[in-house]
Formats: C-alpha cells, sequence, structure tokens
C-alpha cells in the first residue's frame, strides 16, 4: 500500500509538472500518448484504491491555472474536459453507462465529431455581440483573450440571423476550438528556424502561443482558426438536438466543422464514423487527435450531469498518437546513390499511429545544428501522413550533460573518401563514384518501380549480392545465376526462380524507362520520357551535345549539364554496352497521335489499380501525350482512383478535379 501511495503522489506530481509545461508554457516535455499513459495510471490507481484519492488530486482538475498577463474571466458554466477512450469496446462500454444512468433501455442517439488538437475557447456573445473571449484556464476561471480572438478572420463579432425560428438568444456561451492548420504552422516553424527563435513542438503548442500573446498584434499575424462545437448553456436554449445547436450556430454565422459531424444511431454506427475519422485522419488540413462522441439530446446531457471533471454525457475516443518521445541511440550517416550524406538519427523504437518507428531522418548538418540534436538526447519524433518519421524538437530539459554532439565525418563511412561540400549547398557528398554505397543505391534505384521494375530485388539481397562480390554493377544483374543465387542464405529455389524471372522479363523496358533507371542527376520520370521521345534511342541520346540537350522544351541547362556529362563518363558508357549485350533492349515509344483526350493532360494517381500495373498507366499517359503528376494541384485534370484511395482524393474533390474511376480511366486511355 505504502509503493502505490508513493506512486500516486509521484504520478500527480509528475502531472502537475507537465500540466504546467503545457498550458502555461506553450513548451511540453513529453508527447501527449505518454502525458496520457501517466494520467491513465493515476486515474487506475485511484480508482482501485478509491481511499488514496485526494481533492487536489490532477484527475479532478481541468487545464492550467490562468495565466498572469491576462486578466481572468470566470466561466458562467464551468468548461470541463473529456474522459477519454481508446478502444472501440470502451465506446461500447459507455453507451451502456450512459443508458443505465437514464435507466433507459433503448438506444440513446449520439453525434460523432473530429477532436481538434487545439485550445478550447469560450465566446461570449451578448445579445448578438462578441463581448468577452476566454481560454478554458482551470475550468471555472479563463484569461481574457479578447482583444486576441477578435483577430481570428472566421470569427464573427456580430451574430446575424435571417430566420424567425431562430432568433439569437440574448446570450450565448459558445465553445470551440483554436487551432493552426498544419501547413501554416510548418511554415511558422521554418520563418523561427531561420530567425533563430525556439520552434513549436505541434500545431496546438503553436495555437496556444500565438493566442496567448499580450500583444494581439502578434496574434494577428498568426494563422489561427476556429472551429465551434457547442453552446455552455445548450441545455438551457430551446433546441432539441446537439445537431440542432451546431446548425443553428452556423446560421448565425458562427463556424462548425459540419461536413464531419455525424448523427448515429446505434453504437455501432458511433464506432463505425470513429474508425473513418481515424483512418481519413491524415487527409486533414489540421491535427485531430481523435473523435468526440456526444449524446445528441440536451435534455439527457442535462439528466446525466457532469462528474468532477468531464460530463457524462460525452467522451473522447483518442486516436493512436502520432507524436512520442524517445531517445537519439546514436546518429548515423547513410551514403545515398548521388554520394549525398545523410544523417539518420537511431531511435528506441516507438510505436507512432500504428507502426513502430526506429529511425528517422535528421537531412544535414544545418538541420541537426538548428534543432541542437544530440546522440542520447531526449526528443520528440513524429509521422505525419505516409511520410519518414522526423525529430520535432529536442526535449533540452531532460539533458544529463552524457549527450554528445554530432558532427558529420570528414570521410564517407562506406569507402573512406575524403568529403566535398560545395559553397552555398547544405548536401555533403561522397566524390567517389565506386563507393560501394552509391552503387548499392543506384542498383536499388535501377530496380525500382520506375525503372526496371524488378521485383525482390530490396536492400538487403542487394548488399547480400555485392557482399558477395555476385554483383558489381547493374549490368552483372543479368548475369545471375541460380546456382549463385543458391548459394547465398535465405534462397530458396523459388524465390531464385521469381527473382531470375523478374530480371528476364525486365529485358524489354521502354527507353523512357530504361533513361530513368540509369539514375543520371536531375533526371527523373518527367525527363526521362522527355528524352526518350526526343531522342528515340540511347545512343542518340547518348552522343547528343549539351546544346541539343538544352534545346528540348523542358530541359533546362543543368539538365542538358548532367545527361551530358553521364555520357561523357567512359565507364558509364560502359555500363550501357554491357546492359545492351546482356540483352536489354528498350522498346521505343512515341508520343500518340496529339488528338488523343489524353494529350497535354495531367493526371495523378491515387490507390490501386487492379487491372494495370502503376508503371505500366504511367507510361501510357506519357506515350499519349498526357503527364503524370505526384501531387493534386489546380494543374491536375484527372485524378485516377484505384482501390483505397489517399488523401489525393479528398483534395481532388475539395478542388473540383475530375474524378475518374479505373474503368473511366482506361477507356480514356483506349479511345
Ligand atoms: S466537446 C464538456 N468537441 O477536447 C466538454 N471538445 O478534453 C466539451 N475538443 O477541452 C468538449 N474538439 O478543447 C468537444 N469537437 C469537439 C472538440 C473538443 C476538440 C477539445 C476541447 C476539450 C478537449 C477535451
Amino acid at each position: 500500500m505504502e509503493n502505490i501511495r508513493k506512486e500516486i503522489d509521484v504520478l500527480k506530481e509528475k502531472i502537475e509538472y507537465h500540466n504546467q509545461r503545457y498550458y502555461d508554457l506553450n513548451d511540453p516535455e513529453i508527447s501527449d500518448a505518454d502525458y496520457d499513459r501517466l494520467f491513465q495510471r493515476l486515474l487506475d490507481l485511484e480508482k482501485q484504491h478509491p481511499e488514496l484519492e485526494t481533492h487536489d488530486s490532477p484527475t479532478r482538475k481541468v487545464g492550467g491555472r490562468p495565466k498572469g498577463g491576462f486578466l481572468p474571466v470566470a466561466h458562467r458554466s464551468p468548461m470541463l474536459s473529456l474522459e477519454n477512450c481508446f478502444d472501440p469496446q470502451q465506446i461500447f462500454d459507455f453507451d451502456k453507462r450512459v443508458r443505465k444512468f437514464l435507466k433507459n433501455d433503448a438506444p440513446v442517439g449520439y453525434t460523432v465529431e473530429p477532436k481538434i488538437d487545439g485550445l478550447a475557447v469560450e465566446l461570449i456573445y451578448e445579445k448578438g455581440a462578441l463581448t468577452v473571449a476566454s481560454t478554458r484556464g482551470d475550468g471555472r476561471t479563463g484569461e481574457n483573450v479578447t482583444r486576441n480572438i477578435k483577430t481570428i478572420l472566421n470569427v464573427p463579432l456580430k451574430l446575424v440571423t435571417r430566420k424567425k425560428s431562430l432568433p439569437i438568444p440574448d446570450l450565448l456561451e459558445v465553445r470551440g476550438e483554436v487551432y493552426m492548420d498544419v501547413a501554416a504552422f510548418e511554415k511558422l516553424n521554418q520563418t523561427r528556424m531561420a530567425k533563430n527563435e525556439a520552434l513549436f513542438a505541434n500545431p496546438r503548442n503553436a495555437a496556444a502561443g500565438s493566442l496567448r500573446q499580450l500583444d494581439s498584434r502578434i496574434t494577428a499575424k498568426r494563422p489561427l482558426d476556429m472551429f465551434c462545437y457547442g453552446v455552455g448553456n445548450a441545455q438551457r436554449l430551446p433546441f432539441k438536438t446537439h445537431w440542432d445547436v451546431m446548425m443553428a450556430m452556423q446560421h448565425w454565422g458562427l463556424r462548425v466543422n459540419r461536413p464531419h459531424i455525424q448523427v448515429c444511431d446505434t453504437p455501432d454506427d458511433v464506432v463505425t464514423n470513429c474508425r473513418h475519422l481515424e483512418e481519413t485522419r491524415a487527409q486533414f488540413p489540421y491535427e485531430i487527435d481523435g473523435a468526440v462522441i456526444k449524446v445528441n439530446r440536451p435534455d439527457l446531457q442535462s439528466q446525466l450531469g457532469m462528474k468532477s471533471r468531464s460530463p457524462r454525457w460525452a467522451i473522447a475516443y483518442k486516436f493512436a498518437p502520432s507524436q512520442e518521445t524517445t531517445t537519439v541511440l546514436g546518429i548515423h550517416v547513410q551514403v545515398g546513390r548521388t554520394g549525398a550524406l545523410t544523417p539518420v538519427a537511431h531511435l528506441e523504437p516507438v510505436e507512432l499511429g500504428g507502426v513502430i518507428v526506429s529511425r528517422a531522418t535528421l537531412h544535414n548538418q544545418e538541420e541537426i545544428d538548428r534543432k541542437d540534436i544530440r546522440e542520447g538526447d531526449r526528443v520528440i519524433v513524429q509521422r505525419a501522413g505516409d511520410v519518414i518519421p522526423e525529430v520535432v524538437k529536442t526535449v533540452v530539459s531532460k539533458r544529463t550533460g552524457n549527450e554528445t554532439k554530432f558532427v558529420m565525418p570528414d570521410a564517407c563511412p562506406a569507402c573512406g573518401s575524403g568529403i566535398e561540400k560545395k559553397p552555398g549547398e547544405v548536401v555533403a557528398r561522397c566524390p567517389n563514384v565506386n563507393c560501394p554505397a552509391q552503387i548499392r543505391g543506384s542498383i536499388r534505384h535501377f530496380v525500382s518501380k520506375g525503372g526496371m521494375d524488378i521485383d525482390g530485388l530490396g536492400d538487403k539481397l542487394v548488399f547480400k549480392l555485392m557482399n558477395k562480390g555476385l554483383v558489381k554493377d547493374e549490368a552483372d544483374l543479368y548475369s545471375l545465376t541460380r546456382t549463385a543465387l543458391l548459394r547465398l542464405d535465405n534462397i530458396k529455389e523459388k524465390s531464385a526462380a521469381n527473382l531470375l524471372g523478374a530480371i528476364e522479363a525486365s529485358k524489354t523496358p521502354t527507353l523512357a524507362r530504361f533513361i530513368y533507371a540509369l539514375g543520371i542527376r536531375h533526371v527523373g520520370e518527367f525527363t526521362a520520357a522527355l528524352l526518350a521521345d526526343h531522342f528515340g534511342d540511347i545512343k542518340a541520346l547518348a552522343d547528343a551535345r549539351q546544346e541539343a540537350l538544352s534545346a528540348i522544351d523542358g530541359v533546362g541547362p543543368q539538365i542538358a549539364e548532367s545527361v551530358f556529362s553521364y555520357f561523357a563518363d567512359a565507364q558509364n558508357r560502359n555500363l550501357i554496352e554491357r546492359l545492351l549485350a546482356a540483352g536489354v533492349k528498350p522498346k521505343v515509344i512515341r508520343s500518340g497521335p496529339t488528338d488523343s483526350p489524353v494529350t497535354g493532360k495531367t493526371f495523378v494517381l491515387t490507390g490501386s489499380l487492379s487491372t494495370i500495373k502503376r508503371s505500366a498507366a504511367k507510361e501510357t499517359i506519357t506515350q499519349k501525350g498526357g503527364k503524370v503528376g505526384s501531387s493534386v494541384s489546380r494543374n491536375t485534370d484527372y485524378l485516377v482512383v484505384g482501390e483505397t484511395p489517399g488523401s489525393k482524393l479528398q483534395k481532388a474533390q475539395e478542388m473540383g478535379i475530375s474524378i475518374l474511376d479505373e474503368k473511366q480511366f482506361l477507356e480514356l486511355l483506349g479511345a
């Protein structure tokens, strides 16, 4: 028991400390997920040992103390927090609790809406005019941030109504979340980095830091936004449902997150919608860290009432975290196919958004210096969408003094050559074209999807083949034999046969893919297609003069220089000759007729296509004179949607871009 009491005390102290870092200083030291774990542990212990629970426990309090510098505002109705839950079963439990409390066997209706990761504020409208705006503070008293809130464009200073049936109440206690879009947050941090100012850990801290500025001119320069999600005095207003409240607010000119609020009749429905929000989380331009489930009827909300810090009528379903705190075990340097040296942080493995992460790119020395990342540091890491994990910031206060600063090596870690760095460039490079790390990278590029598309040749296998001396460059792949492969560990008859089959099948790439596969600097898939189209033959391209290259529409001087020097190198010419001698025969496919419906149009693909390989789809588009873009923009003409499309779909819908399913796409190609 004594141990438990001690653990509770330690937890309370820790939570109070982190509350202060989060709410008062806007500079958290641990990830939300870590915080939630501490909090949950304390809740569990207090539940198991109610005799140890005290009134001053952080589990009974909301948020942070009001900060100095702002005048206090007493909330007319308390601003509560939400109880968290982390899996669907707990949603069913919540529904059971609600119905038990209401002594109700019939289903209770709910709403599900995104939980925006910002900071809670209250707007008081008296006779339709915004009189006071405040932060949540400790739930009873917040800070008066009226001047700052008034700088947010979509917060109306006056409410309006065009419907007799929707008169503006004399008093409206609007509750909502002030937040910053992810893109705006990234831009803000970039500017701060350039000015050597401290970085914000995430959009929420940036929003909180921006709103709580004593000088509202600073707030005005920060791109803040607000969504209204409820009314403190709703239960005293004549609305039958929370949904009606939201629609009324929207009518009066308040911004609500309408398309994402769902009314659900059953708990199953609630779970489906929560899951949907979680799956589409990365598509939102702002961060959402969960879904909020609310009993839809204010009269039932009233009956359910509240516990010390949260209402009984609502719960937050928290998503798997996308930010975590972990330790940098070491910083290693990776050498890419162009010789670029990239420092990579090796991390103590953490789960981020459902994936175990143990590495994060640190980009370059400048980035490491700016963020002051040292070996041994505690850091906050994040994954946003599908991107490579990155280190957001160092938790400087956790330093013990044993951390070591990282300095890029003078010599290439793979071959020992002296590192070169051009003046004005941030990238350090290994100049040795025969560096094994570069060759390995080049081979990986050669066999990649956009290149020769050889399935089954992963990084580890390439390493093994090189290590055993079986492959020294790309051309050697074509002389691999079954016997040689079977001598490698872990390669069985079947995978050897598959690999040899894939290598054989790769012998007839289009010229464009062949050029791309060579890995000439600055020559991406698009440029490769341009060059293929123009020269129609690898020998003609190899012999082209630099002026001829730069005369091609779409080929700039930098590309021309790069292509020219690639083919001026005897070793490269020799490689191509050996590839051709090994039976590689690039097919020449010229652009189709210019009157094809594809000509001049830009396509973007999302999701997986079932009847055509993505690489083949791209090729056909280019053959027919179209372009393939990687992201949806104003220049996109068509978005081709396969199975399980990504965030591009929503973006395209929002931008009104034509959307084709696979069948329509194939028809267009065939026409
Ligand atoms: S309803 C009685 N709806 O999450 C509490 N909250 O810990 C009513 N939040 O403090 C909250 N999005 O700042 C509600 N759609 C939403 C929300 C939301 C974000 C925040 C809010 C609250 C915290 C819960």
